[in-house]
């Protein structure tokens, strides 16, 4: 096998975000781009001789071209297998799950997670380490030095090889394992959650449930666990089948982008009692009961708090871990619990030792993540599982489990407002100016509302002592509601500007008034300490969820 290198230069801004690089695909495309990152991704590693190395992705648009090329890189770089899905295909948490199942010394999986894709939409790659997590910043950091001075990137003069079968072929001396993308996922969520008892749930008559894949990865995954393996009637799976660009749609399950499965779930008329879907990668998930959309960070207290019912869990809950901007709801789930509850910031990186070390047990993101230690990514179609199984020992419909839960815990009534697609000068002011007056901010009176505290918050990895710093802006007031700022990182044009609303409201008689409602008073404190208005010429958010 020749191994031959081929000169380069850098390109400026291969910086991984909250989870890998992502560009346009038309940056992807330009020639060396993704080579110079897959090269300097070997390059920061070390001792991959022989070794075996898990590929695949979302399917979006150019995740074909991509394969072949890191399959190449990969045989030029010394690995011994690649453990590649069926056509390119895995989803992230499949990915992580093959990696763990496999022992693999790492996996690259392509996806921009919940980015529109096609020829002019995004796409993106991330390295994930033995754990089947997704690497540290550490890890990201030098893989970024990396590529501000590569000089050449090594690769082998092979053909495309046929990835629609599978089976075992070779490129050099590097042996291809396709596999099957949804097997080895699907019996570890057999081992997880009681199968028959939510076949028998699905089985009813007076129980029907509509899972939107959104054209996107877990199409497959979808029709395979809920039609197949469970035993749902046909039709379940609605925009089951991937498409590149998923059908021009925003894979995002949100209420906005996931409109028409809410819609569905609030006429009576469709006889629908369950809605869920995931995004891209199939690694979000999004809950929806009758009428009633389930918020993500209230589904990781509710899944929390149940536990006992679902026999993967049912041996108890070493701890439990959330973003800071995900809601408060799941620590008063581990304060009754007695279990710890970390703060992390956002990105699903920093849960994994937290994971590996066994002290939290389930993790979620107020962004639709939720997932445990089974593998080392956020899980979509876990989360619709466990809530199938919750349903199905309780027989208790989702609105109702979720409004039950308030009842005993209180309710901390959440949401979150994005303004997207602003200048990063505009948005950039807007953050240091908050950091700059943090010291005022503390104790003062703002509308009426007493601050308590107000800082950036930064976190110390209680595994590793690890240290991230500027990981958004908190101010929290007196009575326990905060506001909090971030920036994305995962976004690729532009910036986008996040605000988190939260208000603790015990009160089970004030539980249904409108969420949007009950947080004006914050919604008016952060125009008022952030001008959001004044800097970004923005009226209102793009996106409330
Ligand atoms: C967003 C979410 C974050 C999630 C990430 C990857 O990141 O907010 O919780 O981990 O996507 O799915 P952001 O764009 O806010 O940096
Ligand atoms: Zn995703």
């Amino acid at each position: 096998m020749k191994v031959i290198s081929v000169p380069s230069t850098p390109f400026p801004g291969q910086k991984p975000g909250t989870s890998g690089l992502r560009k346009k695909v038309t940056v992807f495309r330009q020639a060396r781009y993704l080579e110079n990152f897959v090269q300097a991704i070997f390059d920061t590693l070390s001792g991959q001789q022989g070794k075996t190395l898990v590929l695949g992705g979302d399917g979006r648009y150019y995740n074909d071209v991509a394969i072949q090329t890191i399959l190449r890189m990969a045989a030029a770089a010394g690995f011994g297998r690649v453990l590649v899905g069926r056509d390119g295909i895995l989803s992230t948490p499949a990915a992580s799950a093959v990696i763990r199942k496999w022992q693999a010394f790492g996996g690259i999986i392509l996806s921009a997670s919940h980015n529109p894709g096609g020829e002019d939409g995004d796409f993106g790659i991330k390295y994930n380490l033995a754990n089947g997590g997704p690497a540290n910043e550490g890890f990201t950091e030098a893989v970024y030095q990396r590529t501000r001075e590569i000089r050449a990137y090594r690769t082998v003069e092979a053909p495309d090889i046929d990835l629609g079968r599978i089976g075992e072929l070779r490129i050099g001396d590097l042996v291809v394992s396709v596999i099957d993308p949804v097997a080895d996922y699907a019996e570890l969520l057999e081992s997880l959650f009681d199968f028959e008892r939510i076949a028998g749930l699905l089985a009813r008559p007076d129980f029907r449930m509509r899972f939107d894949a959104m054209h996107a990865v877990n199409g497959p995954y979808a029709h395979e666990i809920l039609e197949r393996r469970l035993g749902a009637p046909a039709g379940t799976v609605v925009n089951g089948t991937p498409l590149p660009d998923f059908g021009g749609g925003h894979p995002d399950p949100n209420p906005v982008y996931a409109a028409e499965l809410v819609a569905a779930l609030a006429d009576s008329r469709s006889g629908l009692s369950f809605g869920a879907a995931s995004d891209g990668d199939g690694d979000r998930n999004m809950i929806v009961g009758r009428a009633f959309v389930v918020s993500p960070s209230d589904s990781l207290a509710v899944i929390a708090a149940n536990h006992a019912l679902i026999p993967g869990y049912a041996g108890g809950l070493a701890g439990v871990a959330r973003s800071m901007p995900t809601s408060c709801a799941v620590d008063r789930v581990a304060r009754e619990l007695g279990i710890p509850c970390y703060e992390t910031p956002t990105g699903w990186k920093y849960f994994g030792s937290l994971l590996d070390a066994g002290k939290a047990t389930i993790c979620g993101e107020e962004s639709s993540g939720t997932g445990s230690s089974h593998v080392r990514e956020k899980d979509g179609l876990w989360a619709v599982l466990y809530w199938l199984n919750i349903l199905a020992v309780r027989d208790t419909p989702a609105d109702v489990i979720v409004r039950q839960h308030w009842q005993h815990f209180g309710r901390n009534v959440y949401s979150r407002h994005d303004y997207e697609g602003i200048e990063t000068g505009p948005a950039d002011r807007l953050m240091d100016g908050l950091r700059s007056r943090l010291p005022q901010l503390a104790g003062s009176l703002v509308k009426d509302m007493r601050i308590a505290t107000a800082d950036d918050f930064a976190y110390t990895d209680p595994v590793d002592g690890s240290r991230s710093e500027r990981q958004g802006i908190r101010i929290l007031l007196d009575d326990g509601s905060r506001v909090v700022f971030r920036l994305s990182g995962t976004g690729t044009e532009g910036a986008t500007l996040r605000v988190y609303l939260e208000r603790f409201v015990a009160d089970p008689g004030c539980h249904e008034v409108p969420t949007q409602e009950a947080l004006a008073p914050l919604i008016g404190l952060a125009e008022n300490v952030a001008q959001i208005a004044a800097l970004t010429g923005r009226k209102g958010p793009d996106v409330i969820s």
